[in-house]
């Protein structure tokens, strides 16, 4: 699950923003990832749960030291002394390896005769009958072995000893290795890539969580910080990167080899380690300045100015952290790399970030708005985290909501720095919080915070690295930092910072030092930050708040989408919420009201008959508001007699609001439509996108009934303003919007005015078509258009436009583009061209295997496209999962993006057939199979309950 979401983080923004939406190209894309950016998408009614809880663990109580998956508190490293050689050429049995030797010193804590050291599929060179050598320090000595062997369920390397080692001493282990050079991306690593066509071999690292045990032995957990050594040996041609700056290169004799020694490392996690051998070139700014900043990548990426950008926002991102955190960046250098294979979007090793090439570099003739977003915010992100996780690092990974959340959080003040106009700090209401509250809506969410024996397995700890995590991290910070306000939230940080740097904390470590900073203000609040903070993250989910503005009543409820569903996870706080309530009325704010229980009453919440009112100003508070009736029909009447009057953000929040209170059968879909009434007087994104997200849903079950007439004609008649208006603005779209979210926005006008017939709508995108395939040489397309441009004009056209989109797509150097391609090809109405789509995502002659998963879902997120890609799947299962297992393709992906339209009986009767057909043959797709009978019931009983209201809804709205 956790692989899905690391994609998910990278895509689903690229996604939102550039509206790429199903077409991410992914390593793997797992079926959460999907369930969650559906959230994005789509007006939930209940469907199919978020992450799952993290799996308990196991019931039998281990007996062995190391049966443990956590390590025992008798040893602490001190530091590393690493040598590594990747062989980027393969050997005579046509395997690429890399060997290497470490020497660890170690301090012993408390006695002990056990040396158990994390080890991982490293072949271990023998000294006699030993893994491993030992010996003492400073005048102590060692005990002899008495036996060593590899644990491999738990990860370790054991060293039994004929004697104890004693508290206070110190020792050295030694031991020399051969690892395997994979290409799977984790650990020490290799990617190819061609360049000019020759093809190349670089080797790097990820270690994040869990394997930097399988690059060398070590005490592979983020509390047992060290100092690293390392040592690279390399081609003479490369370069070798690490975390520290580099010595110079010694040549080693005889052979075409040099050898890289790094300075040391400061006190550090394993996890934060890297290492990259490569041929890529740099670019830097200023070689003499006090923090060397360099761009790595691809040489042609380098001189074709793809790294200036990053370049460019790194110095003044890592400034503003400097001064947020008030304490100086602490290496010499910051280098960040752009490579061709990375799990991740980005990851941030301390001194050595890498990423994804389409989280770093940015080509301003070809990447979209949102592209360029992505790479300034995932920039921020990681260079966030160089303080908050490398230089204070939580003690367990139970606490990694504290770290992702944070850097999310933050990341949003960094771009904001960076680039001023983007409003990114509203973008982060978008991008982060109203998909969680989607996701965390669920009876089978989980809590932020874990607690630390919970999480023991790897595949616990990668579980970990969800939605929740970032997103609702991030949003209860926000709300946090709301309350106590920015600054005071920031002296307490630089407080923890100093109090903690090159140490490990706890989440009530942080609570203590806000604490502090909000007492030194005089901050009033009802009771203690942690008293507060506790209710949000021990708790899974958020409230919803009803306020009856007849008699100001106030009441809370945890708020799920599915009323129905049970919840079986107890909770501390039993479901309430210590919840700071930001208010207006009639457009005057109001002082913020604590709701401290159940149900209170606040006379001041009262209305006279002209007045309204407005809770969770701008969606500060990580909760939904609910009104009763009548101040719903007045801010329904507000928005439609100057919307303006209600903050942005705030608006975007009364349509996700209502059309998710629907869901919880707290409020008649009708209201929820009505909140879309105003839209003919719209222009600002966030509101728009709300809506067409939720709409997204209405599609999906109404693109093939009777239904779909009048939205289409509502949807035009709301969205034909916004056309014109961006026409306008774009001088009859010669220029792109000056705003960023203006950009976002035009998106969503072009797309929605081109799919509902808007009059001159799809001339346009036909025609910039038309001329890009007059002359294939030159393409005029503003990026951030290119997706819906090219979708509406294949749409609209027959096997030629195909037929070049698809060549395009096949010539394609950048990445970005064949993705866009790749997207707008599923959006042919003919049913033979995306058959024939469809056949070639089983080719890899025709489509790289780790790009089918998302083609396949596209074709299927189409009207047209759906029924095919389910006969397909069906047809091709076994072939699919024979041919491919489960690494390349994912199959659950592809289960969960071929039904999500399924509403009927005959549907879910046809999943049933093909679950007992394919009984054996599902493997790690069975549990999207059984969430797809469960979204079935879902949108069966979804449909039942509304199909005939929401027709007569839209039909009303378009023969008035
Ligand atoms: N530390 C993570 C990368 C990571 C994720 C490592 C999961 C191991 C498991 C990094 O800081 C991160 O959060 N990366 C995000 C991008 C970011 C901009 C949200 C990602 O890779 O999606
Ligand atoms: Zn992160």
């Amino acid at each position: 699950m956790g692989k899905g979401l690391y994609i998910s983080k990278a895509v689903a923004v690229t996604c939102v923003v550039a509206a790429i939406a199903a077409v991410a190209t992914i390593i793997a894309l797992a079926v959460v990832y999907a369930q969650e950016k559906s959230k994005n998408e789509v007006a939930p009614p209940v469907t199919a749960s978020p992450t799952s809880p993290p799996t308990p663990t196991t019931p039998s109580p281990p007996k062995e030291p190391w049966d443990h998956y956590r390590l025992p508190d008798s040893l602490s490293p001190v530091s590393y002394n690493v040598t590594l050689w990747p062989r980027l050429k393969p050997n005579a049995d046509d395997l690429y390896i890399f060997t290497g030797n470490s020497t660890v010193v170690f301090k012993c804590v408390k006695e002990t005769d056990l040396i158990i050291i994390h080890s991982k599929k490293l072949n271990l060179t023998k000294f006699g009958e030993y893994h491993a050598k030992l010996s003492g320090l400073h005048g102590a000595t060692a005990p002899s072995l008495k036996k060593t062997w590899l644990e491999e369920p738990t990860q370790y390397l054991v060293v039994q000893l004929n004697g104890p080692l004693k508290p206070g001493s110190m020792y050295e282990l030694f031991t020399d290795f051969v690892g395997e050079l994979t290409d799977d991306l984790g650990g020490f690593y290799r990617s190819e890539y061609t360049e000019d066509g020759v093809k190349k071999v670089l080797a790097t690292s990820q270690m994040q969580p869990t394997d930097a045990r399988k690059v060398f032995p070590c005490f592979d957990e983020p509390a047992m910080k060290a100092v690293f050594h390392m040592t690279l040996i390399h081609p003479r041609e490369t370069v070798a990167l690490s975390n520290g700056m580099n010595y110079d290169p010694v040549n080693i004799t005889a052979q075409d080899l040099i050898q890289t020694s790094f300075e040391p490392t400061e006190i550090m996690s394993t996890y934060l380690l890297a290492f990259v051998v490569c041929e890529f070139s740099f670019i830097t700014s200023n070689p003499q300045a006090e923090v060397l900043i360099r761009i790595w990548a691809q040489r042609k990426a380098i001189e074709e100015g793809q790294g200036d950008y990053a370049l460019e926002k790194t110095g003044p991102i890592l400034a503003f952290f400097e001064k947020y955190y008030n304490s100086t960046y602490p290496l010499s250098k910051s280098d960040q790399i752009a490579l061709p294979h990375f799990r991740f979007g980005a990851m941030e090793n301390w001194g050595l970030i890498a990423y994804r090439e389409t989280a770093l570099l940015y080509n301003p003739g070809f990447s979209s708005t949102g592209e360029k977003e992505w790479v300034a915010s995932t920039i921020s992100h990681e260079l966030a985290h160089m303080w908050f996780g490398n230089l204070v690092t939580t003690r367990w990974w139970n606490d990694l909501w504290l770290n992702e959340g944070f850097a999310t959080y933050v990341s949003y003040l960094g771009a904001d720095y960076a680039e001023p106009t983007w409003n990114m700090k509203d973008v982060m209401v978008m991008n982060e919080i109203i998909p969680v509250m989607g996701v965390d809506a669920s009876a089978s969410s989980h809590p932020l915070s874990s607690k630390e024996e919970d999480i023991q397995k790897p595949e616990q700890i990668s579980e970990l690295f969800d939605s929740i995590t970032y997103s609702k991290g991030a949003a209860v910070l926000r709300m946090l930092s709301g309350f106590i306000t920015e600054s005071v939230f920031s002296k307490g940080l630089q407080t923890y910072l100093e109090e903690f740097k090159y140490k490990n904390t706890v989440y009530q470590d942080l609570w203590k030092h806000l604490q502090m900073a909000v007492d030194k203000a005089g901050i009033v609040l009802p009771t203690s930050v942690e008293e507060i903070m506790n209710r949000w993250i021990l708790q899974m989910g958020f409230p919803v708040v009803t306020i009856n503005t007849q008699t100001g009543e106030i009441t809370q409820k945890h708020f799920l989408l599915d009323p129905d569903s049970e919840v079986d996870r107890p909770s501390p706080y039993n479901y309430k919420w210590i919840v700071p309530i930001t208010w207006m009325k009639t457009g005057e704010a109001k002082p913020d009201y604590w709701l401290l229980d159940e149900e209170t009453t606040n006379t001041n919440m009262t209305l006279d008959a002209d007045e309204w009112l407005l809770a969770n100003i701008n969606t500060k508070g990580f909760y939904r508001v609910n009104y009763d009736s009548e101040n719903w029909e007045r801010l329904l009447a507000k928005l439609s007699s100057g919307h303006q009057d209600i903050p942005m953000i705030s608006r975007t929040q009364i349509i996700d609001d209502a059309f998710n209170l629907v869901s919880a059968k707290m409020v008649n879909i009708t209201l929820a439509l009505s909140t879309t009434k105003y839209l003919d007087k719209e222009v600002e994104y966030m509101p728009w996108e709300t809506a067409k997200r939720h709409l997204a849903y209405f599609h999906l079950m109404f693109d093939r009934s009777e239904v779909y007439g009048p939205m289409q004609a509502y949807l035009k008649k709301k969205v034909t303003p916004l056309f014109n208006y961006f026409k306008k603005i774009t001088n009859n779209w010669a220029d792109v919007p000056a705003n960023h979210t203006d950009q976002y926005n035009q998106m969503n006008a072009i797309s929605i005015a081109c799919s509902t017939g808007v009059e001159g709508c799809k001339e346009l995108t036909t025609g910039w078509f038309r001329e890009w395939m007059e002359n294939p040489a030159v393409n005029k397309i503003n990026p951030n258009l290119k997706t819906r441009v090219y979708c509406s004009a294949i749409a609209e056209g027959g096997v030629e436009e195909w037929d070049f989109a698809w060549s395009m797509y096949k010539n394609a150097t950048i990445p970005s583009e064949a993705e866009k391609l790749m997207y707008a090809l599923a959006c042919t109405r003919q049913p033979w061209l995306l058959n024939r789509y469809l056949h070639y995502c089983l080719d890899p002659e025709k489509i790289p295997v780790k790009d089918a998963t998302s083609a396949i879902i596209t074709i299927a997120s189409k009207a047209i496209g759906q029924p095919l890609a389910w006969d397909f799947i069906r047809e091709k299962w076994d072939f699919m999962y024979n041919e491919y297992g489960e690494s390349s393709i994912n199959m659950g992906a592809i289960i969960y993006g071929v039904t999500r339209r399924f509403s009927s009986e005959f549907e879910y009767n046809q999943l049933l057939q093909f679950k007992e057909d394919k009984a054996e043959q599902l493997g790690s797709a069975s549990s999207a199979l059984d969430q797809a009978l469960e979204g079935t019931k879902t949108n069966m009983n979804w449909m039942a309950q509304n199909k005939k209201l929401v027709h007569e809804w839209f039909t009303s709205e378009t023969t008035l």
